[in-house]
C-alpha cells in the first residue's frame, strides 16, 4: 500500500489501521477498545490496555537478542568523547536508575523532574521514570530559574534529576545554581534532588536534600517495569502557549508508543539496527520522540549529541558524525542547515566525510525557507524532508512518508498530511476554505494516538487552547494553506508565539517580564526576522513619564531581565525604547503591523488605527536603530 492507500483507511478504519500498527509493541494485557470516542473529546487510544514504554524500548529487545546492539551513541563535540551503550548496558543502567529512585520514594503516577544538559544520563532519567511509571516532565537547559520554577510548581515532582553543569561553546553553564534558585522561589519542594557531578565544573551538595547521582545508582538495587494503563501519562512536557504560564503538554504511553514505532517504519523509512540522529535536544518534543523514545522503541541506534551544528570544531560536524556512527537520518531544524550554510557556503566540509550511507535528511521545527531546502538539496544528494508538527501533535503532522511512497517534494511545503491526521483550512468562522485560501490549519478529531489527550491537571484549559474555537476540531494554532494536490503550507502562526532557532517561544511571556521592569509603562515584543535564526524578539519600551535615566540603560536592563527570567533561549538581545505604541480606537497594540515595519515588508494602514503618526514614530525608531524599513503602500 502507498501513501494514499494507507492515508485514506487510517481515517476510514483507525481501529483497524492503529490496532493493526500496535501489534508491533508489547503489551502485559489487551486493550478493550482500539479508539474510545467518548473517554475525552480527542479520543483515548488502547483503553484497557497495560503496558511499559520503558520495557518496549529496551527490556524487550534485550530479550529478543539485540542485547549486544549499540542502543545509544553519545557523541559530545564539547568534550572531544564518544561514548557507547548497548541495550544490555543501557537496560541495566535504566533498571539501576529505577531502583535508586524507588528508593527515594517515587512510584507509579509521581511527577520527576528532568533538568540535564545533553548528556546520557538525560535520557536514562527518562526511561527510569517511564520503568518505575513515573511521569517525567524535562525542562530545557537553556531555560532560566523562574521558567524551571514555574514549571516545578506545576508538576509538583517528588524528586528532580539535575546535573552539575551543561557545556555551551566557550562557557560552563552551573545548572546547580539555577536549580537551587528554583527550589528558593517554588511552594513546591520536592523530596531529593539527584544531581550528576560532571568534571568540568562540580556542584555542592546539600546533604539535607541532594544525592550523588553515581553513588545512588551504584548502591541500587534494579528494578523490573511496572504495568502501566496505556492511557496513563508518560510524560508531561511544558510549551510556550500565550502567556508566561506554559502548557503542560501530557503524552500518554500506549498510542505514543504505537504512533513512534508507526512513524519511524513509514515515515523516516529506518529499519532496526539502523541509525538515526537527532541534532535537538531532550528538552523539546523532538528530542523526546526521536532522540529517546522512538528509535528505542524501534530497536535502532540513537546518537545523543552534545554540541552545535558549527563550530564544535566547525561547519562539517554532522558529516562527520554521519561518517563516523554510519547514520541513515538525520533530524534536525532548518536553522542548523542556515547556520551550516552561513559557515561554509559550498559545502565543502562534506567532501572530507564518506556520506555513502546517508539517506534522508528531515527538518522541522520551524518553516523550512525554500533557499535552506534547495541548499541542503542540492549538497547532501538524499531526499530533504521538511515536516510540520508541534509539542502537542508528539508526532509529524505532514510529511513526506518516505518509508511508504516518497512523493514529489515542493518547496515551502511539509507534503501532505500523515495518516491519521486530518487536516483542513477554516476561516476565522470555522468555514472550510478553497484549495490555496489561507486560513487557519486544524485537524479533524478524533486525534491519531500520540497527540496530547489534555494539559496537566487542566481538562479545561486543553478544551479551551484546541476545542471550542473550532468544535468537533483541534486548533494547531499554524496559519496556513493546502493546494489542490493536498499539499500543505505552514505558514504563520495565529497567536503570538514566535519561532527562534527551532525554539518556540511566547512573545505575551517575554512582555510580562518586560512589564516589570520599574520604568516601563508599556511595551511589545515582536519577532523580527532573522537569517540565522529565522526569527529574533524585538522588544519595545514606552517609560513611564518622568523617566529620566538614559534609554540605552534601561534597553540594557531589559535585555538582561528577559535573559534572567527566561533565559538565553530567548536569544532576546534588542530592546528599543520608542515614545509610544501604535495601537487600534480599541487600544489593541499593532504588533503585526509593527513586525512588518521591522522585516521591511509593505504594509497597509489599519482602518482602525488610533493615530496613524505613531506608525511613522515607529518607523523612523526603526530606521535610526539600523532596521531597513519599507515604503507605506496603503
Ligand atoms: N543550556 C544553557 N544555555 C543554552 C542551552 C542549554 N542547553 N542551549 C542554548 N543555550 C544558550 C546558548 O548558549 C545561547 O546563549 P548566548 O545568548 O549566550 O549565545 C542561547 O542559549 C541561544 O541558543 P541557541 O538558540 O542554540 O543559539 P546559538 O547561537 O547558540 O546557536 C544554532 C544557533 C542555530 C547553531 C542553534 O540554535 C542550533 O543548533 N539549532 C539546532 C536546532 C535545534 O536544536 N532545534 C530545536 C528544536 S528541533
Ligand atoms: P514546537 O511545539 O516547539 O515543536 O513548535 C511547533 C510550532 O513550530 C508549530 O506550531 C509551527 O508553528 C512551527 N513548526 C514546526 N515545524 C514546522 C514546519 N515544518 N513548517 C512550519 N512551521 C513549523
Amino acid at each position: 500500500m502507498g501513501y494514499q492507500d494507507n492515508y485514506n483507511r487510517a481515517w476510514a478504519d483507525p481501529e483497524g489501521f492503529w490496532g493493526e500498527a500496535a501489534q508491533a509493541a508489547d503489551w502485559f494485557s489487551p486493550w478493550t477498545s482500539v479508539l474510545d470516542r467518548e473517554a475525552s473529546p480527542g479520543g483515548r487510544w488502547f483503553t484497557g490496555a497495560t503496558t511499559n514504554v520503558c520495557h518496549n524500548a529496551l527490556d524487550r529487545h534485550v530479550a529478543a537478542g539485540r542485547g549486544d546492539q549499540v542502543a545509544l551513541i553519545y557523541d559530545s563535540a564539547m568534550t572531544g568523547t564518544v561514548e557507547t551503550f548497548t541495550y544490555a548496558a543501557l537496560t541495566e543502567q535504566v533498571a539501576k536508575l529505577a531502583g535508586a529512585l524507588a528508593a527515594l520514594g517515587v512510584g507509579q503516577g509521581d511527577r520527576v523532574l528532568v533538568y540535564m544538559p545533553m548528556i546520557p544520563e538525560a535520557a536514562m532519567a527518562m526511561l527510569a521514570c517511564a520503568r518505575l511509571g513515573a511521569v517525567h516532565s524535562v525542562v530545557f537547559g537553556g531555560f532560566a530559574a523562574t521558567e524551571l520554577k514555574t514549571r516545578i510548581e506545576d508538576a509538583q515532582p517528588k524528586v528532580i534529576l539535575s546535573a552539575s553543569c551543561g557545556l555551551e561553546p566557550g562557557r560552563v553553564i552551573a545548572y546547580k545554581p539555577l536549580l537551587d534558585a528554583a527550589l528558593a522561589m517554588s511552594v513546591h519542594k520536592p523530596a531529593r534532588c539527584v544531581i550528576v557531578q560532571r568534571p568540568q565544573l562540580e556542584a555542592a551538595l546539600d546533604p539535607a536534600r541532594d544525592d550523588d547521582w553515581a553513588t545512588a545508582v551504584a548502591t541500587a538495587a534494579p528494578v523490573p517495569c511496572v504495568p502501566v494503563e496505556a492511557t496513563d501519562p508518560l510524560y508531561i512536557l511544558y510549551t510556550s502557549g500565550t502567556t508566561g504560564v506554559p502548557k503542560g503538554v501530557v503524552r500518554d504511553s500506549g498510542g505514543y508508543m504505537v504512533a513512534l514505532l508507526w512513524s519511524l517504519k513509514n515515515l523516516y523509512g529506518l529499519a532496526p539496527g539502523e541509525v538515526m540522529f537527532t541534532a535537538s535536544d531532550v528538552g523539546w518534543v523532538v528530542g523526546h520522540s526521536y532522540i529517546v523514545y522512538g528509535p528505542l522503541l524501534y530497536g535502532a541506534t540513537t546518537v545523543l549529541y552534545e554540541g552545535k551544528p558549527v563550530g564544535t570544531p566547525d561547519a562539517g560536524a554532522f558529516w562527520r558524525i554521519i561518517q563516523q556512527h554510519s547514520v541513515k537520518i538525520l533530524f534536525t531544524a532548518p536553522t542548523a542547515f542556515r547556520a551550516i550554510k552561513r559557515d561554509d557556503p559550498t559545502g565543502a566540509l562534506m567532501a572530507d566525510y564518506d556520506l555513502s550511507g546517508f539517506r534522508a535528511l528531515f527538518l522541522a521545527g520551524e518553516r523550512c525557507d525554500p533557499d535552506t531546502l534547495h541548499w541542503a538539496q542540492d549538497r547532501v544528494k538524499v531526499p530533504v524532508v521538511d515536516h510540520w508538527w508541534q509539542t502537542e501533535t508528539g508526532w509529524p503532522v505532514a510529511a513526506n512518508c518516505l518509508g511508504l511512497e516518497a512523493l514529489p517534494i515542493k518547496s515551502g511545503s511539509p507534503t501532505k498530511a500523515v495518516p491519521g491526521w486530518k487536516v483542513e483550512v477554516l476561516s476565522a468562522e470555522g468555514q472550510p476554505m478553497a484549495a490555496g485560501e489561507i486560513g487557519v490549519l486544524a485537524i479533524k478529531l478524533p486525534l491519531p494516538p500520540g497527540a496530547l489527550p489534555t494539559l496537566w491537571e487542566n481538562d479545561a484549559g486543553f478544551r479551551k487552547s484546541y476545542l471550542v474555537d473550532y468544535p468537533g476540531y483541534y486548533k494547531t494554532g499554524d496559519a496556513g494553506f493546502i493546494d489542490e494536490d493536498g499539499y500543505i503550507f505552514v505558514m504563520s502562526r495565529i497567536d503570538d508565539i514566535i519561532n527562534v532557532a527551532g525554539h518556540r517561544l511566547s512573545t505575551g511571556g517575554m512582555e510580562e517580564v518586560l512589564a516589570g521592569h520599574p520604568d516601563v509603562a508599556e511595551c511589545a515584543v515582536i519577532g523580527v526576522a532573522d537569517d540565522l535564526k529565522g526569527q529574533v524578539p524585538l522588544g519595545l519600551l514606552v517609560l513611564k513619564s518622568g523617566v529620566t535615566r538614559p534609554a540605552s540603560e534601561i534597553e540594557k536592563e531589559a535585555v538582561a531581565l528577559v535573559r534572567d527570567k527566561i533565559g538565553p533561549v530567548a536569544a532576546f538581545k534588542t530592546a528599543l525604547v520608542v515614545s509610544r505604541l501604535p495601537k487600534t480606537r480599541s487600544g489593541k497594540i499593532l504588533r503585526g503591523t509593527m513586525q512588518k515595519i521591522a522585516d521591511s515588508q509593505d504594509y497597509k494602514v489599519p482602518a482602525t488605527i488610533d493615530d496613524p503618526t505613531s506608525l511613522e514614530d515607529i518607523t523612523e525608531r526603526l530606521r535610526l536603530a539600523g532596521y531597513a524599513v519599507p515604503g507605506e503602500t496603503g
